[in-house]
């Protein structure tokens, strides 16, 4: 299993937008929504991906995201010779998900996607609790082509602004820096990046 933070501190905390850019820039966390789980023919079935949003009317929200065999709304299931789906569909999906949300508990919207209120924080103390490594996704860490990842690793990034310097202060005290070349790649980019780091380890 692999697993990633997707942070963005604007990113809307509820689902009644159209405007996927003027909605904090969702249109970004869409991306890492397609890059985390699809490939050309199939579904990652072994990948986890949690959306923390700051952004208002109700921050912090935690969307987590563990497709398994299909993704709900999008029709696509694994070993789907061609999954259909579209942008618009993915959209609709975060969307749902928000609009579900019940205060004081953690909501399954459906199986393996649920949303809760959390801080970035507290979902990577239980993460590290459960005995996970936390990579921080940074483009001054170490090269991760000369780095052990340990199993079941964590990787953390933000958002087209990346992290406050207080919150990525913080986060270099507490995850391991990893980066993916000196270059700053989009977050769905290094998403795709790492996805094919772990790929080639595990073939
Ligand atoms: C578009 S970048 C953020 C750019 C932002 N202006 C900054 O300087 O942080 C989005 C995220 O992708 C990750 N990222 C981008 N390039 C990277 C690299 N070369 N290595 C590791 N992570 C990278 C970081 O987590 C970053 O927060």
């Amino acid at each position: 299993m692999r697993e990633f933070i997707y942070f963005s501190s604007k990113a809307r905390t509820s689902g009644n937008f159209d405007d996927l850019m003027k909605a904090g820039r969702m249109d970004i966390a869409l991306h890492v929504v397609i890059n985390a789980f699809f490939l050309s023919h199939k579904l990652r079935d072994d990948t986890k991906l949690h959306l923390v949003f700051y952004g208002p009317p109700n921050p912090p929200m935690h969307l987590e995201m563990f497709p398994g065999s299909s993704i709900p709304e999008t029709g696509a299931q694994v070993k789907d010779d061609k999954p259909d789906i579209s942008k618009k569909d993915v959209a609709g999906l975060i969307k749902k998900m928000l609009f579900k949300f019940k205060d004081g508990q953690k909501t399954r919207v459906w199986n393996g996607f649920y949303i809760e209120k959390k801080p970035l924080f507290k979902l990577i103390e239980e993460l590290k609790q459960e005995g996970k490594n936390i990579y921080l996704l940074d483009e001054k860490g170490e090269n991760i082509r000369n780095m052990k990842i340990e199993k079941n690793p964590v990787f953390v990034l933000g958002d087209n602004e990346g992290f406050p310097n207080k919150e990525l202060k913080r986060l270099k005290k507490i995850c391991i820096p990893v980066s993916v070349g000196k270059k700053i790649y989009f977050a769905s980019q290094v998403v795709t990046i790492v996805n094919h780091e772990l790929d080639e380890r595990e073939s």
